[in-house]
């Protein structure tokens, strides 16, 4: 019979440690609840030692969450625990995710500790971690450059203790297949009572090889999965979710198993993620890229007019692309509007709903024609919540082949409005000039891009940009049908979450 795999979803903790990413409770919130229709088995919500911020995140997503396991990660230490058992108070089904380093790198240079501290350490966590759960997961971090028999040690050390589930990371991204494949073998043959416990593994991506580790895991009896949506994380990231997914279901008469993950959400899913975080997902990235499903090439078009499957392994219907129709006009009403909101399963209430059909009707009189790619832009820009220390109140540019880029910008603070205006190379540099000289912010913009939402020349263009402020880097994101006027939306939104962070 074939065996399910779990699917532990950490876009919110070791994504949201990819840097610049900062979501606030309220977007993590909408992730947590998108992850819910994605149907993972658990999704671990943050680190609530880190921050108070960090806290409030997985207590909302804890006592908002049913029927799903809600982790929170702890360091094996006494404080760490407690606030990770505070923080799921609420949680349906709470998991407390704790760890230590099991590398003589990590211990000796890092941590300062012997070998014998840190199974003590491993073994008092995780039984202070039971006062709180009945479900307790350790890591052994950095477990890929660890002495095996010290590793499996300190996992009969967690087992004894009450862990329920065993988790492997590949922390540094350094493990290739066939010795990933090696090490789970070696835990479930050398672990004293590996066999009631679930084995998790949680790859790192900065050889490109995460998911090709998790599946040969899976294939040695790793029943959990650790990933993130958009494979985000530390560094070259996470595992990709997506990708891990759809091999095992592209792929389950051969491996046995399954997931129960909605594969018709994953679109979404990942749209979300990318429009939240700010990070864009590259055309050609498997499954969720934009040129996933495109045929090119002349032969590969006319096998695939003939039969689809003579090129096509995934059908982009199973991961929900829906082809884009035009649907909604300028004289289209609100009833309109939120039925298809509902069609197209995106949620929204209250005074965003109201905000979003302000926004729609605006762009409708502009436009013309809205298609769902637009309405998605529109709801996901709403979702998007930071204090607003800075708002736009206009803007005004002067651009052209022989004069001097000049804006004009008025932004309300707590102050009032203030009014700027700057000159630069273009209307872009001209305007973050001019809100410079009204934030003060001392910031460097490190990164710019800018994509059309949709088709046609009317399209909504979609700003993103990153910025670094001590040390610090923050993204910022706008859209608008007037690309100056996305990057202005993008620049202050950066500001606002700079303030945030600060
Ligand atoms: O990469 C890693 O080792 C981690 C652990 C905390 C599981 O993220
Ligand atoms: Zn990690």
């Amino acid at each position: 019979m074939a065996r399910k795999i779990y699917i532990f979803d950490t876009t919110l903790r070791d994504g949201e440690q990819a840097p610049g990413i900062h979501l606030s409770v309220k977007e993590k919130l909408e992730i947590a609840h998108q992850l819910e229709k994605l149907n993972v088995d658990v999704i671990e919500a943050g680190f609530p030692i880190s921050s108070a911020s960090e806290f409030e995140s997985v207590k909302e997503v804890a006592s908002n969450i049913r029927e799903r396991g809600v982790a929170a990660l702890a360091r094996a230490v006494k404080k760490d625990i407690d606030t990770a058992g505070q923080a799921l108070k609420s949680a349906f089904q709470p998991v407390i995710h704790t760890f230590i380093s099991s590398s003589d790198i990590h211990l000796e240079y890092q941590f300062k500790k012997t070998r014998d501290e840190a199974l003590e350490m491993a073994a008092d966590a995780v039984k202070r971690a039971r006062d709180y759960t009945d479900i307790v997961e350790f890591s052994a971090m950095d477990a890929t450059r660890s002495d095996r028999d010290f590793l499996c040690r300190l996992f009969e050390a967690a087992i004894k203790n009450g862990a329920r589930i065993i988790n492997v990371p590949d922390t540094v991204g350094y493990a290739i297949p066939g010795e990933f494949s090696a090490l789970i073998k070696y835990i479930s043959e050398n672990v004293h009572g590996i066999e009631d416990v679930i084995i998790s593994v949680h790859c790192h991506d900065d050889l490109g090889l995460a998911v090709a580790n998790s599946i040969m895991a899976v294939e040695q009896g790793a029943s959990q999965i650790e990933c993130a949506v958009n494979g985000i994380g530390e560094r070259a990231g996470n595992a990709s979710l997506e990708e891990a997914v759809m091999v095992i279901d592209t792929r389950k008469k051969d491996l046995d198993v399954y997931t129960d993950i909605k594969t018709e959400e994953i679109m979404n899913t990942s749209s979300l993620v990318r429009y939240l975080t700010g990070y864009l997902v590259p055309p050609n990235k498997a499954i969720v890229g934009k040129n996933a499903f495109i045929h090119e090439a002349g032969i590969h078009q006319d096998g695939m007019l003939k039969e689809r499957s003579t090129y096509e392994i995934i059908k982009p219907e199973d991961i929900g692309v829906k082809s884009s129709s035009l649907v909604l006009g300028k004289h289209s009403g609100r009833h309109a509007f939120v039925k298809r909101l509902e069609e197209l399963d995106l949620r929204l209430e209250g005074e965003d709903l109201e905000n979003a059909f302000n926004r729609f009707k605006a762009l409708a009189d502009k436009k013309g024609r809205i298609n769902d790619k637009d309405l998605k832009a529109i709801v996901e820009d709403e979702i998007r919540e930071v204090s607003q220390h800075f708002k736009l109140d206009f803007y005004q540019v002067i651009s052209g082949t022989n004069v001097k880029a000049t804006a004009t910008i008025g932004i309300e603070t707590g102050n009032g409005m203030q009014q700027a205006a700057a000159c630069g190379d273009g209307p872009v540099d001209a305007s973050f000039r001019a809100i410079d000289s009204i934030t003060g912010l001392n910031t460097q913009l490190v990164d710019y891009n800018i994509e059309a939402v949709s088709e046609g020349k009317d399209a909504i263009g979609s700003v993103r940009i990153t910025v670094s402020s001590e040390g610090k880097e923050v993204m910022g994101s706008g859209i608008s049908t007037d690309i100056v006027e996305a990057s202005i939306k993008a620049y202050v939104d950066a500001m606002n979450r700079i303030m945030e962070t600060s």
